[in-house]
């Protein structure tokens, strides 16, 4: 099977209800900590895309069991620090720095030597932003420039920590948290927004966590050491996913799309507040409340006059997974749309900020930058008819997929590689495009 594809045709204007993968995040948080729980966890709906069989496949190395009966995981915990080694281990997050960031925390109280490796674009990616809090905590990990292969050993003499987490990554954020399951006393983040998961799913699970909120901050106390029972949870649908096929009902033409249970919290829908300022009009049905998050249908349908956007940095953190396909909207927005402090699109599998900049600048739109601030001059009449071929050195799947939504809303004639990375995150995302009339070779 080749691993590449060619799309040489306009999607047709289409009616039409789906559903989107279920979301990464949760997945790979709802496996972790029930990998932690005492007892049986039954988790439905959950993503089977590579990154999150990595995260079953890691726990299962780590000694806990899971089996899968009429579609629904159960996976069996033994409560903290429940992990059954007996000897040094090697564990493999493949692409996903989500796995491979959340689980150091799990393993500060690891009596046995533990190395964490991962694919080439995750071995790319920067690890002090995890190492340097849990080595507060008392962990040792060894690294050659905080960069994996890496290796952790736990402590039996945790501490707890006081620490500001200025980046605005959840990762981070949840890393700490996990570790902070492990430890005696009470550990406290001071963290700039960022998705709040973890905290949801702990409240949900009645683990003792406060939280605080500001404007800018989250201050989360967490006490260490309470054992949580085996949960239930049913996985909601990816707003990440479903931003590739809520754009591509946008730049289509005269199209209407319903996108059915998604997760809408409110630390990831930047990318519908962005583009409502830039004149969608995309709308929730059937709003509801599950475990603590939001879940509602998304609808969305065409629009002709797309306006430019100054996209305020407060919404950054609501959207960094978004602003491959945010980009693309721009492209076709009347005016100069203005994002700002971009950096950390560059610290994701691939250099998203550098890889945007470079996939507009090829179909024709001109761009400025100042390090990490780009201005998009859009062209409502942008219409492509050249060749194009997209080579997507690192396998980011988000890059694959906005190549595909800009090949079938723009024109042209195109030739897009690494069609599996779809697997990463959304398996399906090539037959949900012929699905709603998408004609692909
Ligand atoms: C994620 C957090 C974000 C995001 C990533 C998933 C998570 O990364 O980009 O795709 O599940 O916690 P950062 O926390 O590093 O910003």
């Amino acid at each position: 099977m080749p691993n590449h594809i060619f799309i040489t045709k306009k999607i047709q204007n289409f009616k039409k209800i789906i559903r989107v993968s279920s979301d990464k995040s949760i997945s790979i948080r709802s496996i972790l900590l029930a990998s932690q729980a005492v007892g049986v966890s039954k988790i439905s709906n959950l993503l089977e895309s590579e990154d999150v069989i990595n995260a079953l496949k890691t726990i299962k190395k780590l000694g806990i069991n899971y089996v899968k009966k009429k579609g629904i995981y159960h996976i069996e915990g033994f409560g903290l620090n429940g992990f059954n080694i007996k000897k040094k281990i090697k564990i493999n997050a493949g692409n996903s720095g989500t796995l491979a960031r959340l689980i150091l925390g799990l393993l500060v109280k690891s009596k046995f030597t533990i190395k964490l490796t991962g694919d080439k674009s995750l071995s790319k990616r920067d690890f002090s932003r995890v190492i340097k809090p849990l080595s507060f905590f008392g962990v040792k990990i060894k690294s050659k420039n905080y960069k994996l292969p890496i290796e952790i050993i736990g402590s039996d003499f945790l501490r707890p920590i006081t620490y500001d987490e200025n980046i605005g990554s959840a990762q981070v954020k949840s890393c700490i948290l996990f570790s902070a399951l492990h430890t005696p006393g009470i550990t406290v983040i001071k963290s700039k927004k960022s998705r709040n998961h973890t905290e949801l799913m702990l409240k949900f699970l009645k683990y003792p966590i406060k939280i605080q909120k500001n404007n800018k901050y989250d201050k989360i106390s967490v006490q260490g050491l309470n054992q949580f029972k085996a949960f239930k949870y049913n996985v909601p649908g990816d707003i990440s996913s479903a931003s590739f096929f809520i754009v591509l009902t946008l730049l289509a033409k005269k199209s209407q799309l319903t996108i059915k249970s998604v997760n809408i919290n409110k630390t990831r829908t930047g990318i519908i507040t962005i583009l409502n300022k830039m004149g969608a009009n995309i709308k929730y049905k059937k709003k509801k409340l599950y475990n603590g998050e939001e879940i509602a249908d998304i609808y969305v349908e065409s629009r002709a006059n797309l306006r430019s956007v100054n996209c305020p940095p407060k919404l950054n953190s609501s959207a960094i997974d978004e602003f491959l396909i945010i980009f693309l909207v721009a492209a076709k927005a009347k005016g100069i749309s203005k994002f700002k402090n971009l950096g950390e699109m560059n610290k994701k599998e691939s250099k998203r900020l550098d890889l945007g900049v470079n996939f507009l600048k090829l179909i024709g739109i001109r761009i400025e930058r100042f390090g990490n601030d780009i201005n998009i001059y859009g062209n409502p009449n942008l219409v492509l008819s050249k060749s194009f071929e997209i080579k997507n050195f690192l396998k980011d799947h988000r890059v694959f997929f906005l190549s595909c939504i800009a090949a079938l809303t723009l024109g042209g004639k195109w030739k897009i590689n690494d069609k599996k990375s779809a697997n990463t995150s959304f398996p399906k995302f090539l037959k949900t495009i012929k699905m709603i009339g998408g004609q692909i070779n």
